[in-house]
């Protein structure tokens, strides 16, 4: 380890512990959710099952609630539930990353586990540089620096040119980056390598303006290649598109198109893209496939340079958390989310209201109630039902069967007022909500539609109603680890 990674790491704990207190005093500390020990968390990386353990990294910030030169934070998991804060993976101690060990994947190679990320670089003027680097570990906790695989290409892309994201196929490695072209228009590019040092670049495999897109944003960000159901899907994270009604409403998106990848030209035939979550906060997501051959995803669960000041948390000297562990499947071309089975190991006390007729009048249940749970709203009749509940006082979940919308409105926390997000939604027949301290999950059909957001409610309001028309049954579990 050289000695500016020793600074900077001893720094990064000198910080967690000065502001510890005044962190987990916070009552919007989450009780089942990762979140950074101090500092700003962004993008997940380096999600991996290894030897079989579950790793996830985080994107981390130890010295303020902003962003800057990230550190990966690191957290393993028997059991995608418990997780264990590990120490730091990665500082940005070189010359190659000094702004930023930036976003990026890991892979197991003859027992290794190789991290791939992307070292920023700027100068006094803030030019940026950027380098993709490999660092290398025998037990997935130590990790040893490589350096730079990939230089920028010399023509053709801006220095916004990073998160590598890795895989395997038929005995070669591929990577995805994601690349704002010198037109400023966000790209994915394709690498392909047969040793995981020597990389080559095939080409672009889609992007904005390309022939099977318009104008779609300045760049791209977090890209990740996964193959469902015989198909190739991208995940990608968007910058620069504008709302289109329901569309878009959020300053970043993060979305998928289904397709086919063409290994040897890199060309990636697709359909139109889809955003995954509809809610507030969710972003630059990523992806594993497990020793269960279950692909799974975490998202982060923020917006990055959307009111990000404004987060409450920031007086306790923390923001943003990550999202619960889904898992992906693909139905009809459309990727559904379903939370990790092993979530229901969180269930505590079951509580159920059966055959509940919902009325114009908001009706509350003394069992249903709390600040960790879990809610399952299913129709118990055979009939459709239209329902508006009410959380904290502070969001509300609300699917009209006549105009066939789902929606989530919140008071935000940057101006007070109530805001919208919505989707359409053929029909309802299951509502799934994970509510935390300062933050909610909507399953919707078993993961059709899923909302993900920030709240913060006042401590003292545990009260949860539900009104509407048709008949439903509730079932309800305090969450807790
Ligand atoms: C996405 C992102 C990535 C970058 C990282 C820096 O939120 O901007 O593109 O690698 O965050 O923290």
């Amino acid at each position: 380890m050289t000695e500016r990674e020793q600074q900077l790491i001893h720094a990064a704990y000198a910080e967690v512990e000065k502001h510890q207190e005044k962190v987990e005093s916070d009552y919007y500390r989450l009780k089942y959710h990762m979140m950074p020990p101090v500092g700003l968390l962004n993008d997940p990386n380096g999600f991996i099952q290894f030897n079989g353990t579950y790793h996830l990294f985080y994107q981390w910030n130890p010295f303020k609630t902003g962003h800057g030169a990230k550190f990966w934070g690191h957290y393993t998991s028997a059991d995608l539930v418990h997780w264990n804060h590990e120490k730091i993976a990665l500082a940005p101690s070189e010359w190659f990353e000094k702004n930023g060990c930036y976003s990026g994947s890991a892979v197991e190679h003859d027992g290794k586990m190789l991290l791939f990320y992307t070292g920023n670089v700027k100068d006094e003027e803030g030019n940026r540089e950027s380098y993709q680097c490999l660092a290398a570990s025998a037990d997935g906790m130590h990790f040893d620096k490589k350096g730079p695989v990939i230089n920028l290409p010399e023509q053709g892309y801006t220095a916004h040119f990073r998160d590598p994201k890795v895989w395997e196929k038929d005995g070669k490695w591929y990577m995805v980056i994601g690349a704002q072209s010198e037109a400023e228009e966000g790209k994915v590019v394709l690498y392909r390598s047969a040793n995981l040092t020597d990389w080559e670049l095939l080409g672009e495999m889609t992007g904005s303006n390309s022939e099977q897109l318009g104008e779609f944003g300045y760049m791209w960000e977090c890209p990740d290649l996964i193959s469902l159901d015989g198909k190739d899907v991208l995940i990608v994270s968007p910058q620069g598109l504008a709302p289109e009604g329901d569309l878009y409403n959020n300053l970043y998106q993060a979305g998928y198109f289904v397709g086919s990848l063409d290994y040897e030209t890199a060309k990636f035939s697709h359909g139109a893209f889809t955003e995954l979550d509809r809610g507030f906060e969710f972003y630059a997501p990523q992806t594993t496939e497990d020793d269960k051959g279950r692909r799974l995803l975490f998202g982060w669960m923020g917006m990055p340079e959307e009111n990000e000041e404004d987060h409450p948390t920031i007086e306790h000297g923390w923001i943003h958390t990550m999202t619960l562990p889904r898992e992906l499947k693909l139905i009809n071309d459309k990727l559904y989310q379903i939370p990790v089975q092993e979530l229901t190991k969180l269930r505590q006390t079951e509580t159920t209201a059966e055959n509940i007729q919902l009325s114009n009048e908001a009706q509350s249940f003394e069992e249903i109630a709390g600040d960790a749970l879990e809610l399952l709203i299913t129709s118990s009749g055979s009939r459709e039902f239209s329902i508006e509940i009410n959380i904290h006082d502070n969001a509300k979940v609300i699917y009209n069967a006549d105009d066939k919308k789902l929606s989530l409105e919140r008071i935000s926390f940057a101006n007070g007022n109530w805001e919208r997000r919505r989707c359409e939604l053929a029909s309802l027949s299951e509502l799934r909500i994970f509510l935390d301290t300062s933050s909610v999950e909507i399953f919707a059909n078993g993961g059709e539609e899923v909302f993900t957001a920030r709240i913060y409610p006042e401590k003292s309001n545990q009260k949860i109603s539900f009104s509407g028309q048709g008949n439903v049954s509730i079932k309800k579990w305090e969450l807790s680890l």
